[in-house]
């Protein structure tokens, strides 16, 4: 099997058992090991039901969400591998979405020194963006991945037919780094994205898509496995999403990160037209696009200060200022840009101006 993402090890499957088998050849069998969360294992365990070496003593099922990523989680995981005799040859494949992914590659890195590790992603968002690049790791005191390593995994295997377990929410939330990757490398990805239709989804022409997709991170990461300098383009969207993300959770009504995302892509979009000079009438068209596809953000002015508190504390700013990748074409970025209150603020009622046309 060739990878399709050589350095971050990614292989798109078309014989999922036979494909994973063949990955697996390499380890022990009584050294194999899975993890799964509760949504994964009622959608997705049986794909992996009768391949040699995994079986019910060696899964452990986590509970479902970004509230199970935490130390408590981290910490049964452990307890679970050293129970059952996993040695240093053991490999740990994760069956999940994106927070299992993160929390099993955390596992994995750190128990007995590091263990190897295969993710299996069942969501868009994981196959497209977190179970692809080593970033691994888990919450802690409310602040999103603040302990983890970069550890890659020793395979990744993309299947297609997890995408069709997905309500559209998830995919939603998968497309929205899709659309990132294409903002942030070439005008032709997004149109093809652009033109994409969420009414009928054609799950080959997605695969198609999130193959491509994958690729244009495996390019980041390659040139900056570390996030130094160029991976942080990835961040793009990102330092408003994450505070949108943050700030739903405080109000008790959760949004999936991805959706989050895309509205931060929206307010970035803008600022990248006052500080980068992006072209503005391409910018509406996008975030236009955006908006209707992703619907009304139900963004209040009086949650204008917690959001610019939130940005503030972002890990990706190294002083008091808040860091934007933004984008001065499609295709291109600018890493280290910095964002006043005044701007911020703009980029946020300009969400409110789109929210009136819809
Ligand atoms: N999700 C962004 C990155 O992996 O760098």
């Amino acid at each position: 099997m060739q990878p399709i993402a050589p350095n971050c090890n990614v292989y798109a499957s078309d014989n999922f058992k036979r494909d994973l088998e063949q990955l697996i050849t390499k380890y022990d069998k009584k050294q194999i090991f899975l993890l799964t969360d509760e949504g994964s294992e009622q959608f997705c365990r049986k794909a992996v039901e009768g391949i040699e070496g995994i079986t019910p003593e060696h899964t452990i099922v986590i509970g479902q969400g970004d509230v199970e990523k935490n130390i408590a989680t981290t910490t049964k995981v452990w307890q679970f591998l050293s129970s059952r005799g996993a040695t240093r040859k053991a490999v740990l494949i994760n069956l999940a979405g994106g927070m299992p992914c993160d929390l099993g590659g955390f596992c994995a890195s750190t128990f007995k020194r590091g263990i190897s590790f295969i993710n299996i992603p069942t969501t868009l968002l994981a196959q497209v963006d977190a179970s692809i690049g080593g970033k691994t790791g888990i919450n802690l005191d409310g602040l999103k991945n603040e302990i983890g390593v970069f550890s890659i995994a020793d395979a990744v295997l993309v299947e297609s037919q997890f995408l069709r377990t997905l309500d559209k929410e998830n995919l939603l939330s998968g497309f929205a780094e899709m659309l990132k990757h294409a903002l942030i490398h070439d005008k032709d990805s997004l149109e093809e994205l652009m033109a994409f239709d969420f009414a009928k989804p054609d799950f080959d022409r997605l695969h198609a898509l999130v193959v491509k997709s994958i690729q244009i991170k495996n390019h980041f990461v390659t040139n900056d496995p570390k996030e130094q300098n160029i991976r942080k383009a990835l961040n793009f969207g990102h330092t408003f999403g994450h505070a949108f993300e943050t700030h739903a959770m405080h109000l008790g009504q959760p949004m999936l990160h991805g959706r989050a995302v895309a509205y931060g892509m929206v307010c970035e979009l803008f600022m990248s037209v006052k500080k980068t000079g992006l072209d503005a009438e391409i910018s509406e068209r996008i975030c236009r696009y955006i908006m209707n596809l992703y619907g009304r953000f139900d963004l209040k002015t009086q949650y204008f200060g917690d959001l610019l508190e939130l940005m503030k504390h972002d890990k990706k700013n190294t002083s008091d200022a808040i860091n934007f990748t933004l984008l001065p074409t499609v295709g291109d970025i600018v890493i280290n840009q910095f964002g006043t209150r005044d701007e911020i603020t703009a980029a946020l009622n300009y969400i409110l101006q789109l929210n009136e046309e819809l």
